[in-house]
């Protein structure tokens, strides 16, 4: 069947006024060309939709399933405009961001802020390590992604946002907790907790003791939160490499301290980052910007 939108749209005024005259002053048509629509769409329909007794219009078993029918297409007609028009403008938007997870620490602020301005913007938050944030922005899964570091070759806009310092934390009773500029080997016998193959901070922490080449740590366990991380360092596992971002609270109330050990922290940068070429939807615009302005 070749139904045409404007027959449906035309119909559903006839059948909703039940008369032609009405239909084509509301349309700002003539009235013949009303009823060749309707008739067009009889045509195609192959059943009569309406029958004139006197001057009464009456709708036909089928002209009132069409109109129910055409009731129901301009009812998804309209809801799916207002979603492309949400789409075009900011309000109503959605923002698809992926963060990893020491960024979260910093980008759950960020964003509260952001929806503070644009309290209309729908969020899709994902939290996930280095390695699925890379592949999420492989399968163009995502808006934007904040995160540390990225492999060079990569096919990346990326956008420095802020310095992440990597700092050593230990348990406020550790023997070195006052000690200045302490040399690394000094710590070489403590046990290291460390995050998981495929994180940021663990990529970093390995590059620079690759460089420190004649340091090796005696003991390492793996963790796969900072928050593990943390809670271990506080009940006394042992020291660990952690963002300084994501201990503030506990460095506030005295239940970590960071050791000020030779070289500490390791600078690194976090990034706004996005695939070349990727057309952000104006809310993903408008978070990249504002992330930018420091508006948080
Ligand atoms: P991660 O993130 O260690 O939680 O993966 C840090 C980063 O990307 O720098």
């Amino acid at each position: 069947m070749n139904i045409t939108f404007r027959q449906l749209q035309i119909f559903r005024v006839v059948a909703k006024s039940l008369s032609f005259t009405h239909a084509a002053e509301e349309l700002f048509l003539s009235q013949p060309a009303v009823s060749m629509q309707v008739k067009q769409l009889e045509n195609v329909v192959g059943i009569p939709l309406y029958e004139q007794l006197g001057k009464t219009i009456h709708l036909t078993e089928a002209g009132k399933l069409m109109y129910l029918f055409s009731i129901e297409i301009h009812r998804q007609f309209n809801e799916t405009k207002k979603e492309l028009d949400d789409l075009k403008g900011i309000e109503g938007g959605l923002l698809q961001v992926s963060v990893a997870t020491t960024v979260n620490y910093y980008a759950a602020r960020l964003l509260s802020k952001y929806c503070q301005k644009y309290n209309r913007v729908r969020i899709n938050l994902d939290v996930t390590n280095r390695a699925t944030l890379l592949a999420k922005l492989e399968c163009n899964e995502t808006d934007i992604v904040l995160m540390g570091s990225v492999p060079n070759n990569s096919d990346l806009v990326v956008e420095p946002f802020m310095e992440n310092p990597l700092v050593i934390i230990a348990p406020p009773n550790h023997p070195l907790v006052d000690e200045k500029r302490i040399p690394i080997r000094k710590i070489k016998d403590d046990t290291l907790l460390m995050r998981e193959v495929g994180s940021g901070t663990r990529l970093a922490m390995e590059r620079f003791f690759l460089e420190k080449k004649n340091f090796k740590l005696i003991s390492m366990i793996e963790m796969n939160s900072n928050e593990a991380i943390k809670q271990s360092v506080e009940a006394g596992l042992g020291l660990g490499i952690v963002s300084q971002h994501t201990i503030e609270l506990e460095q506030e109330i005295g239940r970590l301290k960071v050791l000020d050990v030779a070289n500490f922290p390791i600078m690194e940068d976090w990034n706004i980052i996005y695939r070349k070429g990727k057309r952000l939807s104006a809310a993903a615009e408008s978070f990249r910007q504002f992330i930018h302005k420091n508006e948080n």
